[in-house]
């Protein structure tokens, strides 16, 4: 086994509110002490990540004044030249406040709509200054929990509208900054507007500035939309569309567990790593991931840590699978090359296919796709009986 110790390449980065979730749920009250943004980022920086994400809120608490403002930023740019730190990324809480309890871009209130677009320019350009160049938008608000009380072709609208409006904003002040759609199916709303990568994708395409907003896929909530994550992940890959990943653990569809990643389903986190690394994603691997409430501080970081030991020991296996000579001859078996091939050949159009020799389909039916071998090879990778 290579050294799983994590390093600045690997470029491991976490939302601050991951290590700050104190422990609350619907059910209880948190089980953990608040902790400073300041903490959070030296912590991180103790057990190996390069860099950090924060909400708005997770650094100045919602309503703070001027001064204070000033006074808890200059504490955060002091840790991260202390730390060395990056800022990979930013977003904007338009969930917690009750000023938010219908969404923020798409509020049916006009208000609070305009107020969400003001707090999260304002952000950007925080974001901007600390050298982020991802900004992530997660409308975990955006919806409803019945038919009539959202239109939702209207609410796409201004849905739209919101992300012309940011696009034109960070082009006009020049910002090196592109945004990334976190799609979620459902929690805390009963149906959340843009539920999937696929979903988000298409909307994008409506934007006056596509070029300006990808997606942030994040595993738990793919799975939670009973949906393989990994396929997800490569879409948005083959249409230039990952931007940012949330990498965590989920078990099937049920409320969204954030676990750490590795955790819950494994053999969809190999896959996921397997597919990052054939896409040659580049940006930041970000773990959103919620310590479970049973913890104390110290779990906290044990959890946070095992993200990126996890993430190691995956993408030392997913390599080994793809190296292993044995794993090439049953791909070649399963006829990966021959996916690889263009339908047509050069030149041919429609007419050649019309014209085409029918194959021996009753023998082509009658042979086997020899996938149960591959599979079985990914599996004992991943058991770790080959390496
Ligand atoms: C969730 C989401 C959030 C977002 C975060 C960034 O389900 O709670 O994953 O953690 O990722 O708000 O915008
Ligand atoms: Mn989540
Ligand atoms: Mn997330």
């Amino acid at each position: 086994m290579t050294d799983l110790t994590p390093t600045p390449e690997d470029k491991f980065s976490f939302g601050l509110w991951t290590v700050q979730y104190p422990g609350r749920d619907p059910f209880g009250d948190p089980t953990r002490a608040p902790m400073d943004p300041v903490r959070a980022v030296e912590k991180l920086a103790e057990i190996g990540a390069y860099g950090i994400n924060f909400h708005d809120d997770d650094v100045v608490p919602f309503g703070t004044d001027d001064a204070e403002r000033d006074r808890i930023l200059d504490g955060l740019r002091k840790s991260l030249a202390d730390t060395g730190l990056v800022v990979t990324t930013a977003t904007t809480n338009l969930f917690s406040h009750p000023v938010f309890k219908d969404g923020g871009f798409t509020s049916n209130n006009r208000e609070v709509r305009r107020f969400a677009l003001k707090k999260v320019m304002r952000n950007i350009d925080l974001a901007a200054e600390l050298g982020a160049k991802v900004y992530v938008a997660w409308g975990g608000r955006e919806g409803a929990e019945s038919g009539a009380a959202k239109d939702v072709m209207v609410a796409l609208d201004r849905y739209r509208e919101a992300f012309n409006l940011l696009g034109e904003f960070v082009t006009d002040r020049g910002y090196d900054i592109k945004f990334a759609i976190e799609p979620k199916p459902n929690e805390p709303r009963g149906d959340i507007l843009l539920p999937t990568v696929g979903h988000a994708m298409a909307f994008i395409s409506t934007l006056d500035r596509p070029e300006l907003v990808g997606v942030n896929p994040e595993i738990g909530h793919e799975e939670m939309a009973g949906l393989n994550a990994a396929a997800g992940y490569a879409q948005a890959l083959w249409q230039g569309k990952l931007f940012h990943i949330d990498l965590n653990g989920q078990n099937g569809p049920r409320y969204d567990q954030d676990l750490r990643f590795g955790a819950g389903n494994v053999r969809g986190a190999f896959w996921v790593v397997d597919t990052l690394l054939a896409g040659g994603y580049d940006g930041p691997v970000h773990f959103d991931f919620k310590t479970p409430r049973t913890e104390d501080d110290n779990g906290v970081w044990v959890a946070a840590e095992a993200c990126m030991t996890n993430y190691l020991i995956l993408r030392e296996k997913a390599l080994a699978f793809r190296a292993d000579p044995e794993v090439q001859g049953a791909l070649a078996d399963a006829q990966l090359p021959d996916l690889a091939r263009p339908t047509l050949a050069e030149g041919e159009s429609w007419s050649d296919i019309e014209a085409a020799e029918v194959p021996d389909i009753e023998a082509i039916g009658a042979q086997g796709m020899a996938f149960e071998r591959l599979d079985q090879l990914a599996l004992e990778h991943l058991y770790g009986v080959r390496s």
